[in-house]
């Protein structure tokens, strides 16, 4: 199947949500005469069983976590792209590769987390190549912030984590610093708190790409603090 084989759901067309063929669609407001809840990982209509759930934000064309979701079949994997191009493209390896174990979100990462996804309910979360966005008046449009750390913290199961992968030194800093701030974290990577080396990871389209370019991979991960 080829990403253009997607055929947009009618109620999607009209600015709704709707769940259709392993895609939700998540629309940008949500009418009072049309309300959208988000049902259980577990229902029928995403899952329908009861494995552990772990989120990748930003997901590109699904490289990555299509790659996961074949070596971990045992782990229940969900893809959130706001972009409907890109998400067609995940719904394509879904497809052709029989994922039962990966389900996609057309959405923005912060409200579909905040508004939709079960609270305690995510195992893992991964960030794979953020956008940096470096101006300082774009600094709103980066994922990586204070809300959606608290957001992360909300969704995350008891000692859940999250990792956070960049090419971008100035990116790594900022991400660093917004999670020393967070009472909600601690570093899982002694200091530097970061490290250029993890075996075994898997490979995205942008690590491919960054990689080709001779520049270093830098991650990150944080473990949800006891309280
Ligand atoms: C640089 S690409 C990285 C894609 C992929 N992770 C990879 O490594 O190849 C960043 C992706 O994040 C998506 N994105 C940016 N901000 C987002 C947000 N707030 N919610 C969901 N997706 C977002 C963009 O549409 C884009 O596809």
């Amino acid at each position: 199947m080829k990403p253009s084989d997607f055929k947009m759901p009618l109620l999607r067309t009209k600015g709704l949500s709707v769940i259709n063929d392993r895609i939700c669609h998540l629309a940008k407001y949500v009418t009072p005469e049309f309300p959208f809840s988000f049902p259980a990982w577990n229902h029928p209509d995403i899952f329908g069983n009861s494995n552990p759930v772990k989120i990748e934000f930003c997901s590109g064309n699904g490289q990555w976590i299509a790659q996961r979701a074949i070596d971990d079949p045992s782990t229940n994997w969900v893809a959130v792209e706001m972009k409907y191009g890109r998400t067609r493209k995940i719904w394509s390896k879904i497809k052709n590769l029989g994922l039962k174990n990966l389900f996609v979100v057309n959405g923005e990462g912060e409200s579909a987390s905040q508004l939709y996804f079960p609270k305690n309910s995510v195992q893992e979360i991964y960030i794979n190549f953020p956008d940096p966005w470096p101006k300082r008046h774009h600094e709103r449009h980066r994922i990586v912030k204070t809300s959606f750390v608290k957001i992360m913290a909300d969704l995350l199961t008891e000692n859940g984590t999250v990792t956070i992968v960049t090419d971008d030194l100035f990116y790594s800093e900022w991400t660093l610093k917004t999670f020393k701030d967070s009472p909600d974290f601690i570093s899982n990577i002694p200091f530097p708190h970061c490290t250029t080396d993890w075996q075994n990871y898997g490979n995205s389209f942008f690590e491919a790409l960054w990689r080709e370019k001779g520049r270093s991979i830098i991650y990150h991960k944080f473990q949800k603090a006891m309280k």
